[in-house]
């Protein structure tokens, strides 16, 4: 309510997007209705922004859009609704096919966009990414253009209070996997390193206070850690731990954040093997001594791996070593090598 101001900035008719329950139960739809009533904004609301939502859920949405005239959208919820209500914006201005929406150049600017992060992981609320998924190539595609950045993002813990800790930890992890990769990316600047030990900081000491009560302080410090994170890989991109974990969550059906964090160990020491000087900076910023004080902190966080075939690996790897991320990867990494990160991330049944 406080910042109502600058939703009167975007315009003057609102799209707000979000998913079926959780923004009307943890209070963040009723604050963001009220602050849109404070300031005589009109709204309309789409709740139909499903998990992993894909192409078609954000052409409904964008129909939606149009239908109410709508000259700004509000993304309200974890990276599904914010990524939706990003690829939503794009379609309410440009009618495109499926391939040129991924291709990032839009005739007609995309609408104005405001986020309301309601997870502490995706950092959607500051990136310039729209992740849907695509039936068509079996994976998840990104939008990435700078004309999807929000203009604005609110970042309230309360919002994230109720979560349960299975999605704290999983959201976290995903936080965690883009301090990660954005750092040892190799389109890792000066800046976005800063942004990367800052968030790491933060992570390394939360991520072991993860079981139970988590208090308002510590959802605060995730969801800091969490856009600074995204920060990271506005700059940086996303490396080898996206690219992979999208076969898991397209085929096994498992949470992105927890899909990343998987094979984290794994692809860290490949890197290890292969010298990569910034990983002893990377275990100091997270305060941890070496790369198997990690591990063992990843598998308390992640409990027992899903099982999954040599067959289904070797289909993911063919999968994962044509995104585009992987060559963001600090050495160079061939199929086999996917292969054998994630035999060594998964159970073999
Ligand atoms: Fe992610």
């Amino acid at each position: 309510m406080e910042h109502s101001a600058l939703l009167a900035r975007l315009g003057t008719k609102a799209l707000v997007v979000t998913g079926a329950h959780s923004a009307r139960a943890n209070g963040s739809l009723a604050d963001v209705e009220a602050a849109l009533r404070k300031e005589g904004i009109a709204y309309a609301i789409y709740d139909k922004v499903p998990p992993n939502p894909g192409i078609a859920d954000a052409r409904e949405g964008a129909a939606a859009a149009i239908e109410a005239h709508a000259d700004f959208v509000i993304g309200i919820g974890g990276g599904s609704p914010l990524d939706a209500a990003k690829a939503i914006a794009v379609l309410a201005r440009n009618q495109l096919d499926d391939e040129r929406l991924f291709q990032n150049a839009f005739p007609n600017a995309p609408l104005p966009i405001a986020a309301v992060p309601t997870t502490a992981g995706t950092g959607s609320e500051v990136t310039q990414y729209s992740i849907l998924t695509n039936a068509r190539l079996e994976t998840k595609t990104s939008i990435a253009s700078e004309s999807i950045f929000p203009k604005v993002a609110f970042l309230d813990a309360a919002y994230t209070a109720s979560l349960p800790l299975r999605v704290t930890v999983n959201t976290a992890v995903d936080a965690l996997s883009h301090a990660v990769e954005g750092f040892l990316s190799v389109k890792a600047t000066a800046f976005s390193d800063g942004m990367a030990i800052s968030a790491l900081n933060l992570l390394g000491a939360a991520l072991p206070k993860l079981s139970g009560d988590i208090g308002p302080e510590l959802r605060q410090s995730l969801l800091d850690a969490s856009s600074l994170a995204g920060m990271v890989i506005a700059q940086a991109g996303t490396t080898a731990g996206h690219a992979m974990g999208y076969s898991l969550t397209f085929f096994k059906d498992i949470d992105h954040g927890r899909a990343n964090g998987l094979t984290m160990a794994a692809y860290l020491e490949f890197l290890a093997d292969q010298n990569e000087p910034k990983l002893s900076r990377l275990l100091a910023a997270l305060g941890i001594p070496h790369l198997g004080a990690l591990k063992e902190l990843l598998d308390s966080l992640l409990g027992e791996r899903e099982g999954v075939s040599l067959a289904e690996i070797k289909k993911y790897a063919s999968i994962s070593i044509k995104a585009k991320n992987i060559g963001n990867a600090p050495k160079k990494m061939a199929e086999g090598d996917l292969v054998a990160i994630y035999r060594a991330s998964m159970k073999i049944v």
